[in-house]
């Protein structure tokens, strides 16, 4: 069966049928909503998770093959570099400890999100140490960030993919391969735009790359996965170490105690833990939407988007836009300054229109299930 093409106003109708009347939700970029489909598997695998004993096993190991499939699907990669987390940050710091880093820098944008800060600040005492390479006019300074790369101190390089404040997007093949030419390694924290822009991780010079379920993948919290680069996967030392990532006790439980430390082939030696199974099952409802929707369709729909509110921005003497105009530079995340940003600011949440505010300027991050009539009315009351 071919799955229907992508229609807002029907994925709207369909899986968030209280936005018209509750108002335009706008803020996919802290938690994306889960649509209705994700509800009812949530309700139906609480109802199974109450009795434990009527879900079969292969149930449970099949919905976390699914969601390594899924997310894979997504980013251009193999279920088998796919594990799964609880978040982003716990993928970042698998590269932060895991990662053969020798002393030396690593190297990151300032304003970057805290995730990809402290994990490689803690390192000091390896002798590693974090550098943030500063702004040119507000935004990354890419071509700073390149020259920097080819120090021979240089260990590694994690950016974000798009930066949760300004909305910028790295170009990943051009740090990836300055990274590659220097011999450091690139880790990427991938939660802005995964799901929402076209990615092929296979043809990027990308080693890591994390990324949470809670934001444009419209999974619950707690649901995310990194992805680690095939080449790596028995180069990476897990710092932690559990039972469920080694090959004897994985999928068969009735011989935990021949404790051979053997770890699994894949990705998921990285999975510590037993997993939140029904959480992943509500993550893979959720991420269903986007894979038949189709993310460059759903990309290219954002891209317009968000392009109302450049243009608008752009058309402003007053008002500044953060996140850069061109298209190739943003996905779903738009950052501008009104004159009176918390008037501005009070004016949405007074109409119930779904925002934030971050680092001094007013985020809007619209998904597939908003019109260009929410955007408009969230621009009116910009106006003021
Ligand atoms: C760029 C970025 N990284 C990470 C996170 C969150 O990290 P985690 O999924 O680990 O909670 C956010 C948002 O909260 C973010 O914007």
């Amino acid at each position: 069966m071919t799955a229907p093409p992508f229609d807002p106003a029907a994925l709207r109708a369909a899986e968030y049928p209280w936005m018209d009347a509750e108002g335009p939700y706008l803020n996919a970029a802290s938690t994306g909503p889960m649509p209705r489909r994700a509800v009812a598997a949530a309700e139906a695998w609480a109802a199974r998770r109450a009795r434990p004993h009527t879900i079969p096993f292969e149930d449970l190991l099949g919905t976390a093959t699914v969601a390594r499939r899924q997310f894979a699907a997504l980013v251009g990669a193999d279920a088998d570099e796919i594990a799964l987390m609880p978040n982003t940050t716990y993928g970042l710091n698998l590269a932060a400890r895991g990662l053969p880093l020798r002393p030396g820098v690593v190297l990151t944008f300032d304003g970057e999100f805290p995730s990809c800060v402290y994990p490689f600040e803690a390192l000091a005492s390896r002798g590693i140490t974090l550098e943030r390479v500063p702004r040119r006019d507000g935004l990354p300074d890419e071509d700073a960030l390149v020259a920097a790369i080819a120090r021979p101190d240089v260990v590694a390089v994690v950016v974000s993919w798009v930066q949760f404040a300004t909305g910028y997007v790295a170009d990943l093949a051009r740090i990836g391969a300055a990274c590659r030419a220097a011999g450091a390694f690139c880790i990427v924290d991938g939660i802005q735009g995964c799901g929402v822009r076209p990615l092929d991780l296979h043809a990027l010079p990308v080693d890591v790359f994390a990324s949470g379920a809670q934001k444009w993948l419209l999974g619950p919290w707690g649901t995310g996965f990194v992805y680690v680069r095939r080449g790596l996967l028995e180069v990476v030392q897990p710092h932690d170490v559990g039972w469920a990532c080694m090959t004897g006790t994985a999928t068969d439980y009735r011989r935990l105690t021949d404790y051979a430390f053997d770890f699994l082939p894949d990705a998921r030696r990285f999975e510590v833990v037993t997993l939140a199974y029904h959480d992943f099952a509500v993550a893979n409802a959720a991420a269903a939407v986007l894979l038949e929707a189709g993310v460059p369709r759903v990309a290219a729909y954002l891209e317009a988007l968000t392009g109302r509110v450049v243009a608008w921005a752009q058309g402003r003497r007053d008002v500044r836009l953060v996140t850069p105009a061109d298209p190739a530079r943003r996905a779903g995340v738009v950052a501008l300054v009104p004159p009176d940003l918390e008037g501005a600011a009070a004016r949405l949440a007074a109409a119930g229109v779904a925002h934030t505010v971050r680092e001094g300027a007013v985020r809007l991050s619209p998904h597939a299930y908003n019109t260009p009539a929410d955007v408009d009315a969230a621009l009116a009351l910009l106006d003021g």
